[in-house]
């Protein structure tokens, strides 16, 4: 018997459900595809998208790197200080030239308080600040600051409000340049009209107070010959002599340093020089009857050919051995060196000439160099100026160091191969650059 299972009204309906669960699952199975398909190409977009943004972003930095640096060439490569501070007065830039010019160094000078690096010299607020607090701008402003390090400036500065996109101010920016040396030289430069008009002054008068002065010495010398040993007015005319002969001398060196000075140039040996200085020096302690000092000399080698006036040179270095035999008046040492030296674009002679005496005051070693600055009782303040005249014509330098009550240091620097001036009074004084170093 055959059995119609197709007929089966019951397996019919559960066939029809099957197939149509089948359709709907398809159904499902490729709206999922079709959105799987959809996600990825959206996937593969945002990816396109990202890329690119990435690239754009990687472009950007590399802008901004660039720009960055083309920012810190322009900062180190201008000659002017560039400070910029946050509103909190803490810096937030600084360039080289700020460096070199306040003499700092540079370790952890970011977020350091302005004030701390440098501050007006009179006390008042710094410019950075007086710029945030004011909320304005400065320009042109001259004063002198002092560094952390004790060292003094003249600077000349612009201070501007740093903002932001929204205009909000964010620090502030302070530019400035070095006018030290500018300040320096204006000040030497109006000493020395000054002192040129009191030089040719002087000579002037010097010139009519000679005669009378002879003559006074002269008849003193006579009268003294009308006196007795015994008689006390003798002791009184004797020192009108010894005043008339120390006013004679005064005068001849103030004439001398008036004079311009005539150069008479050779090769020469700066230990011939020295040599020959060292011998008068001898004979002047002999002469005053100093006791107790030792000279040393300590020559190097190499230093035969320098031309110079080796007569000017022994009466500038017998003026500074001199100076330091009367600064030990109770004896010590007296070290005279030479050495040669080179530098940048320098190739010369440094001859040193140094004592164990009674030093110089601080308040005094800026203007031993000064025409008639003197601390001794019968002292004419011309030794060092006619140094420096010669020195001067030479184109050299000096330089001093002292300290009180330990002894002082005389540096001469002679170009070997100088140019000379066969100069006149003034031009001396205009073109002088003696340099005081530093206090030890
Ligand atoms: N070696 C030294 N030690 C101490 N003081 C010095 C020395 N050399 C120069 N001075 C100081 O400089 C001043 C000026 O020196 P100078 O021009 O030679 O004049 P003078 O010797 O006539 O006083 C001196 O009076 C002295 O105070
Ligand atoms: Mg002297």
């Amino acid at each position: 018997m055959i059995e119609n299972t197709s007929l089966n009204p019951v397996s019919m309906k559960w066939d029809y459900e099957l197939a149509s669960a089948f359709h709907v699952f398809n159904q499902y199975t490729q709206r999922l595809e079709e959105s799987y398909n959809q996600l990825q190409n959206r996937v593969k977009e945002i990816d396109k998208e990202m890329a690119l943004a990435n690239a754009r972003l990687k472009e950007k930095v590399q802008e901004l790197d660039s720009l960055t640096k083309y920012l810190n060439n322009l900062l180190s490569s201008i000659h002017s200080g560039v400070i910029a501070v946050n509103l909190q007065g803490e810096i937030s830039t600084l360039n080289k030239a700020a460096v070199a010019i306040l003499k700092l160094t540079l370790s952890d000078l970011m977020g350091k308080k302005v004030e701390e690096i440098f501050k007006n010299s009179d006390g008042t607020i710094s410019l950075l600040l007086l710029a945030l607090k004011k909320k304005k701008d400065y320009i042109d402003v001259e004063r002198k600051i002092v560094t952390n390090q004790g060292v003094e400036k003249w600077i000349e500065s612009s201070a501007s409000l740093i903002k932001d996109a929204n205009e909000n101010t964010i620090g502030a920016v302070e530019v400035f340049r070095d006018l030290s040396e500018i300040r320096e030289l204006e000040k030497r430069l109006r000493s020395a009209d000054k002192l040129a008009t009191i030089g040719a002054m002087a000579a002037s008068i010097a010139h009519e107070i000679r005669n009378p002065l002879n003559g006074i010495e002269g008849f003193s010398a006579l009268l003294l010959r009308d006196f007795d040993d015994l008689d006390p007015r003798k002791k009184l005319v004797n020192n009108i002599i010894h005043g008339a002969k120390n006013l004679n001398k005064t005068i001849t060196e103030l004439l001398v340093f008036a004079r311009p000075l005539r150069m008479n140039l050779k090769k020469s040996r700066i230990s011939e020089i020295l040599d020959k200085t060292l011998f008068f020096v001898t004979e002047d302690i002999k002469q005053k009857g100093v006791q107790n000092v030792n000279i040393r000399k300590e020559y190097g080698c190499g230093m035969d050919g320098l031309t110079c006036d080796p007569d000017r040179l022994q009466q500038a270095f017998l003026n500074l051995c001199l100076n330091a035999i009367q600064a030990m008046p109770s004896g010590g040492d007296l070290i005279v060196s030479a050495r040669s030296c080179m530098g940048k674009g320098f190739e010369g002679i440094q001859v040193g000439i140094r004592d164990t005496g009674i030093g110089i005051k601080k308040e005094d070693i800026h203007k031993i160099f000064d025409p008639f600055f003197t601390t001794k009782q019968e002292g004419t303040g011309l030794g060092l100026a006619m140094v420096n005249k010669i020195v001067d014509a030479h184109r050299g330098k000096i330089s001093v160091e002292s300290q009180e009550n330990k002894g002082t240091v005389f540096y001469v620097h002679l170009p070997i191969h100088g140019h000379y001036e066969i100069d006149t009074f003034s031009s001396t004084w205009k073109n002088s650059e003696y340099l005081i170093s530093q206090y030890l």
